[in-house]
């Protein structure tokens, strides 16, 4: 059977990509390593290479034909069609890493004459692009304090980019007052380009594209790989912003390999049910946080955000996120001291970098994932050395929960310690 489209995203994103009829009824897809493929004749490979490089007059080739798999694979193929079913777009595109999808994707719609606006925070990886990279070619880059700013904005962008929820303080963005914003601003000729990472709740939970936005970026290798076991990046949207994407990683090479690819297609079969119940173990936990003392919870859930006096933020994610997704983070009163006690007594979590795996994973931002960011942008975005942060697995939650309170604990019995020993 192959997808139909009165079927709902569920049930079209198994079948995506793949006919077994075509291989032997082998109801999993083959892995195709092969680096070229043979042309039937030399007419028709002209054709797939002249199209491929967008020369005019081209003859059309065959759908579904591959060249070199630099450009193009039978199973990288099953894996972007299985991602551009769950965003239910026209194309998704895989990539090495999720810096080699964010890289390509700013490199194709930034230049000099198309500069970049941004709103922080921002995963340390794309903020050294956009500091260090990105000038350096010539790009104007502008870093506005929020989206309300682009009002008060002179000019227009190529690109406003995004991460919402934002690592690791879950700090929301609203995303349709950008995708507004850049609708009105753009012509005809310059179109302005809406990218946002939605590596933190992904297409389960938020569906940025049908907000507005032109571009939805991933790190794959946290809730669409879903398992820490493959590195990959991705870039889903409309033909009209993917085409540059897919230029550019044609000619830079950042191509997920088969494997990777083969891995990826398996995971989305599965990316729904793992999210639904990574969500509803998080809920319980962030239940559970919510009646501990002396505890500052970030979390990106509505009624958590509401709880603090944050409507703001609670009116973005009631309007753009189907709920609060299964990451959060917790400030430990006592500093590093008392963080690294919390995060050396837990036993269920493992303490790694990395999130939305089967794994329950937890983490101190301050010294570990944003190690590289300025003390001045820690304090701003509320990186503090007491704060952890949590990626919910499939475990049991009460298991989750047991260990948390554990870790709790010696954490209170260190703060304790260091105290009585600053007074004796
Ligand atoms: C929000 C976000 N975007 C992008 C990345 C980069 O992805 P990758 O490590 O797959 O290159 C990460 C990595 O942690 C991330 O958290």
């Amino acid at each position: 059977m192959m997808p139909n489209k009165n079927h709902r995203l569920e049930t079209r994103s198994i079948f995506a990509g793949y006919d077994p009829a075509e291989n032997f009824g082998a109801v999993k897809p083959p892995i195709h390593l092969a680096s070229t493929f043979i042309f039937p004749d030399a007419r028709t490979g002209a054709a797939q290479m002249e199209t491929a490089y967008g020369i005019e007059g081209a003859e059309t080739p065959p759908e579904d034909a591959f060249i070199y798999s630099r450009l193009g694979n039978p199973t990288l193929s099953v894996a972007e069609k299985r991602l551009a079913t769950w965003d239910d777009t026209d194309l998704a595109a895989f990539f090495s890493s999720g810096m080699a999808a964010i890289s390509t994707a700013l490199m194709a719609h930034t230049s000099k004459d198309k500069a970049l606006w941004y709103v922080g925070p921002l995963y340390g990886g794309t903020q050294h692009i956009i500091d260090d990279i990105i000038p350096k070619i010539g790009v104007d880059v502008v870093k506005l304090n929020s989206l309300e700013d682009l009002d008060s904005m002179n000019g227009a962008p190529g690109m406003i980019y995004m991460e919402t929820p934002a690592n690791p303080t879950l700090q929301v963005h609203d995303i349709s007052l950008a995708t507004k914003w850049a609708k009105e601003h753009s012509t005809e000729e310059d179109k302005i380009i809406v990218a946002v990472d939605n590596t933190f709740l992904g297409p389960i939970i938020q569906r940025p594209l049908d907000l507005g936005a032109d571009l939805n970026l991933y790190s794959a290798t946290k809730y669409i790989g879903g398992h820490s076991d493959v590195v990959a990046g991705a870039v889903s949207g409309k033909e009209e912003a993917m085409a540059k994407v897919f230029e550019y990683r044609t000619f830079f090479g950042g191509m997920a390999d088969p494997w990777t690819s083969w891995l990826l297609a398996r995971s989305m079969e599965t990316l729904h049910v793992r999210v639904d119940r990574q969500v509803e173990s998080a809920r319980k936990v962030l239940d559970y946080l919510q009646t501990q003392n002396n505890l500052k919870i970030f979390s990106a859930w509505e009624e958590d955000l509401a709880k603090v006096g944050d409507y703001k933020s609670a009116a973005i994610v009631q309007k753009q996120q189907k709920n609060g997704g299964a990451l959060m983070a917790i400030e430990i009163p006592g500093g590093r001291n008392a963080a690294f006690a919390f995060l050396d007594s837990l036993d269920v979590f493992k303490l790694a970098v990395s999130l939305g795996s089967t794994e329950s994973l937890a983490e101190h931002p301050a010294s570990m994932t944003h190690a590289g960011v300025s003390p001045e942008e820690k304090e701003r975005a509320g990186i503090t050395e007491g704060l952890v942060r949590l990626s919910i697995g499939l475990e049991n939650s009460d298991d989750l929960i047991a260990d948390i309170e554990k870790a709790l604990e010696v954490a209170r019995l260190s703060l304790k310690e260091e105290t009585s020993k600053c007074l004796s």
